[in-house]
């Protein structure tokens, strides 16, 4: 397992570019199987470990992919017999999910074990299980695989917002099944993310009639049963910029600039972010498709609430949480998407941080001297929030088990130090090595 040594205190300046969409991509890649020609998609993170692991998956169930360096991918169903996701692959990997909507539509069953992810807390499916039976699947949960079933799935009214508001990859997996009923389906309570949209313009792409995506109301025209000549066609589409990895890169620029643009984004998609860094007194220059941020050394401190989209995401709790260290005063988050979603807390206590949590808030005591630490990433968004602290502490700092960030951020080192700063990836036992000697 790698890990990220940072020598702390190097002014960030420059341009960064922003890759393609993790989330966006992740759904897109599993609605291949809903088409019969070729899908060739460009703009994908092809370096993230969750693209691979979702190739990999799709492997499995008779999609043949292939991956040119520039960020296009093709893919091609050549075998629909498979309908099992296994757990070996799905239990590391949340998106792996939305196999159960395109094999269900497809094939008309979807035996998917119950997947895995990042360690955020509780994550059940049970809104993606509502969704299916809606359609007119049979599920039940047996020996920790969901079994769906269904000859011919239906159009519905389906409902899919939950006691923690609306689900993003639920609303995506049910749009994708719908796309194989016969009769149009209305999701209501629908997830309003800018992923959603990606997959709707995906479907729409292949021909289907999808609208209202962007609002809590999404319309899917049924498709019929996805067979023969009723098959969806050849498909080309680009995958949209990633708006966590946008707003990762201008909270580093905040939190350790100088001057650093984002390059290659869509600046609407993190307004919540850009009005709160307003209001906490960090200035945003706003371009066409580039944010440019200065750099601050305290910040005003606030109360926010992570909520679901258009709202400040909980993708970002972890780097904004950083930032807030800065804070003249005491700081509050709340993360009402995934409230356990603190891990990152008790590592950022030893770069000095002062910050504890009471049920789903954060308390940040802005202020308190950051100094480089040995440090544990427990899952993708907390890594980002660690290595931001590391640009600013004091001295060094090691990141651990950075393989979670390479989950959703491509090649941040290597951006990071088109930046200006100093951050090297290096093998754990480098680092076992180094303490060892400090030890004798
Ligand atoms: C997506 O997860 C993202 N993952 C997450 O990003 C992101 O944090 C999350 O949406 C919220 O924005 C991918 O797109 C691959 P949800 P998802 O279903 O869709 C509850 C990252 O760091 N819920 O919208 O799985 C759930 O527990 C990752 O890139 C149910 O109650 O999230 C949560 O409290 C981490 N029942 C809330 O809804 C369900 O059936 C929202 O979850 C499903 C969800």
């Amino acid at each position: 397992m790698d890990i990220f040594r940072i020598h702390g205190g190097n002014r960030l300046n420059g341009s960064v570019k922003v890759s393609g969409s993790k989330n966006g991509a992740l759904p897109i890649l599993f609605a291949s199987l809903l088409c019969d020609g070729e899908v060739t998609l460009q703009n994908v993170p092809i370096a993230l470990r969750d693209i691979g692991m979702s190739l990999r998956i799709l492997e499995t169930l008779g999609v043949e992919s292939e991956v040119a360096e520039d960020g296009s991918v093709s893919l091609q169903v050549t075998d629909s017999g498979n309908t099992r996701a296994d757990y070996k692959q799905v239990s590391q990997m949340r998106a792996s999910i939305c196999s159960l909507g395109p094999l269900l539509a497809r094939r008309g069953e979807a035996i998917v074990s119950l997947p895995g992810g990042c360690n955020i807390g509780d994550r059940p499916i049970d809104l993606h299980i509502h969704g299916m039976e809606a359609l007119g699947a049979k599920v039940t949960i047996e020996n920790g695989y969901v079994m769906a079933r269904a000859s011919h799935l239906r159009g519905s009214t389906v409902y899919l917002s939950g006691p923690m508001g609306p689900t993003v990859l639920g609303t995506q997996n049910v749009m994708m099944a719908a796309v194989g009923a016969d009769g149009d389906t209305v999701i209501e309570g629908a997830a309003c993310e800018p992923e959603v949209r990606a997959t709707a313009g995906f479907l729409r792409a292949m021909g289907v009639k999808v609208e209202g995506d962007g609002t809590h109301e999404i319309h899917i025209e049924g498709q019929g049963r996805l067979e023969g000549a009723g098959c969806l066609g050849a498909t080309s589409f680009d995958v949209p910029p990633d708006r966590i990895e946008t707003g990762t890169y201008v909270l580093a620029g905040a939190i350790a600039g100088g001057e650093v643009t984002v390059e290659g984004c869509i600046p609407s998609e993190n307004s919540a972010l850009l009005n709160l860094l307003e209001r906490i007194g960090v200035s945003v220059e706003v371009g066409e498709k580039t944010l440019t941020v200065r750099g601050v050394d305290t910040v005003t401190p606030v109360d926010v609430s992570m909520l679901p989209y258009p709202a400040f995401p909980t993708d970002l709790q972890g780097p904004l949480m950083a930032l807030l260290c800065r804070g003249t005063g005491v700081s509050l988050i709340t993360d009402k998407v995934f409230p356990d979603r603190f891990n990152h807390l008790s590592e950022l206590r030893r770069f000095g941080a002062k910050v504890r949590k009471e049920g789903p808030i954060a308390i940040i005591e802005g202020g308190a001297p950051l100094s480089g630490a040995k440090v544990m990433a427990s899952d993708l968004r907390a890594s980002a929030c660690l290595v931001l602290a590391g640009l600013v502490a004091d001295g060094i700092t090691d990141v651990n088990r950075i393989y979670h960030l390479d989950r959703g951020y491509e090649r941040m080192e290597e951006k990071l130090r088109g930046l200006g700063a100093e951050v090297e990836r290096l093998p754990e036992q480098v680092v076992e090595q180094d303490l060892d000697l400090e030890l004798v």
